[in-house]
């Protein structure tokens, strides 16, 4: 039986674009059957409907607190009854309600090596550093901003010609590798978060997650 995937989106949407063209491709067993956006010009639904999929526009600035758009939000999640709920570039911090009522199946997708760089303008502060590498990371969320439990990640090496177009266009490229990659595990029945941390094929994951190998 495929899963059941909803996406919830602000932009681009280029991360929904890459499951979306593996679930197509049978690479994950799933397939996604809504796209929410809290922004109405927002790419990826045009995305979603030339590719006939269910969109939807909920703007959190008609909600009065956070949790009356959660509670939208999450009104209009269930009605597609999703085994996996995904946050692909989706620009809002959401309620320890939200999280909760997803526990062990909302994954998100960061551009950076978490624990490092939670937050905004990931390539900037990484370049600013000086660090020597960058990448990106695919968790099970938590409560806390861009926290929980770490699946996989992606490294890329910073070069002294480095910028910020130039990062960040190198560690979406990753993203689009590592987000179907996490997609599929779950998909397969083969990730589960546990009080211990991620278990892949029943093995416990490292903290730092999977790490893929370029
Ligand atoms: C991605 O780079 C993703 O890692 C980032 O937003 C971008 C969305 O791109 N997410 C975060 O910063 C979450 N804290 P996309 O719309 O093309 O998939």
């Amino acid at each position: 039986m495929k899963k059941k995937i909803v996406v919830l989106i602000s932009g681009s949407g280029s991360n929904f674009q890459a499951i979306l063209d593996h679930c197509q491709q049978g690479s994950i067993q799933g397939q996604i059957v809504s796209v929410i956006s809290n922004r109405e010009d927002a790419f990826g639904l045009t995305r979603a409907e030339m590719a006939g999929i269910p969109g939807h526009y909920i703007d959190h600035k008609g909600f009065d607190t956070r949790v009356e758009f959660d509670t939208a939000l999450i009104e209009q999640i269930d009605a597609y009854q999703p085994d996996l709920v995904v946050l692909a570039g989706f620009m809002r911090i959401l309620s320890p309600e939200f999280v909760r009522h997803y526990s062990g199946r909302l994954f998100n997708i960061h551009p950076s090596l978490l624990p490092r760089y939670k937050g905004l303008n990931t390539h900037e502060r990484v370049l600013e550093a000086g660090d020597p590498e960058h990448g990106c990371t695919v968790h099970f969320v938590s409560e806390e901003l861009d926290g929980g439990p770490l699946v996989i990640q992606a490294k890329t090496p910073v070069n002294t010609s480095d910028t910020m177009d130039s990062l960040q266009t190198r560690v979406h490229a990753l993203e689009h590798q590592i987000y179907p990659l996490a997609v599929s595990w779950f998909c397969a029945d083969r990730l589960e978060q546990t009080q211990e941390g991620v278990l892949l094929d029943g093995s416990l994951l490292p903290a730092s997650g999977f790490q893929l190998e370029n």
